[in-house]
């Protein structure tokens, strides 16, 4: 694994970048820490929040968790999550929707209680929408803010369903999603028409707050908005540019991921 204090002709040197041979080794070390945190508050009787992304880059590390559940005894009777967005509308029990997403991918399969389960309602009426999002806001800080949040990133550069001319102090809210994220959605929904044209997301500003942000990226058509959001100037144009400003945030990619990022591109001729 090389990890990269990015170069100081980047504007990004405060950004800390690991990139890992695969997206396998590197999900099993994001699941290890995530693990190493639940358990550390658990044994000082505290309970761990995780903000929880869907699409496919999290997957290996939902895999991971559940086996360290069934094999190394991890418990998330402790575990608080709140999960970044939801399509709008959208009924949980739909395929497409991402409560069916995460019971298929992990809650299915681990000990969490039902309780402490929290994704962003795509049943609402659009006149109780602001009202829930005040109220997600709120419960997250209720619980002391998230402890962790990990994310992915979209080829418009949104995390969550930040799209391009999200601010940096946005909040949990309704949105209208691009035509690139709906396209990309296509391999959920078959046909354009199906997909929503609107999600409910945390805003830039509510990832922001979490004491620790991973940003996981794999493959090579995510290596340019990589290039951008780790590099880039800051943007509302591509949010993820925002991470920049975080002392917390750390971006885990596969070499793939990260294969037009300047230092390694400089690494790699120095070889
Ligand atoms: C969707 C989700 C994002 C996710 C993105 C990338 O837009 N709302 O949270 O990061 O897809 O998906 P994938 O991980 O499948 O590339």
């Amino acid at each position: 694994m090389l990890r990269l204090n990015l170069l100081e002709e980047t504007r990004s040197e405060k950004s800390v970048v690991n990139v890992y041979s695969n997206q396998e080794t590197a999900s099993k070390s994001v699941a290890k820490r995530i693990a190493t945190l639940i358990q550390k508050k658990q044994s000082i009787g505290k309970k761990t929040v995780l903000g929880l992304a869907t699409g496919a880059t999290p997957i290996y590390v939902y895999l991971e968790l559940i086996r360290l559940h069934k094999e190394e005894g991890l418990s998330f009777k402790d575990v608080v999550t709140f999960n970044l967005d939801e399509y709008y509308p959208m009924q949980p029990d739909a395929k497409q929707s991402y409560v069916s997403f995460m019971n298929t991918n992990l809650f299915d399969h681990i000990d969490i209680d039902r309780e402490n389960i929290h994704i962003p309602n795509g049943t609402l009426n659009e006149n109780e929408v602001a009202e829930f999002c005040l109220a997600y806001e709120r419960k997250i800080t209720s619980y002391g803010g998230l402890d962790l949040q990990i994310l992915g990133i979209g080829r418009t550069g949104h995390i969550g369903f930040n799209e391009p001319g999200s601010a940096p102090n946005s909040s949990t809210r309704l949105v209208m999603l691009s035509d690139i994220t709906r396209r990309d959605a296509l391999r959920d929904f078959g046909d354009k028409k199906d997909v929503p044209t609107k999600a409910i997301t945390m805003g830039v500003g509510t990832i922001f707050k979490a004491k620790q942000i991973i940003l996981m990226a794999w493959n090579k058509k995510k290596a340019s908005i990589i290039k951008k959001a780790v590099e880039g100037e800051l943007s509302s144009e591509v949010p993820a540019t925002f991470l920049q400003l975080s002392e917390n945030v750390e971006f885990v990619l596969d070499e793939d991921a990260a294969s037009e990022l300047t230092h390694l591109m400089v690494l790699k001729k120095s070889k």
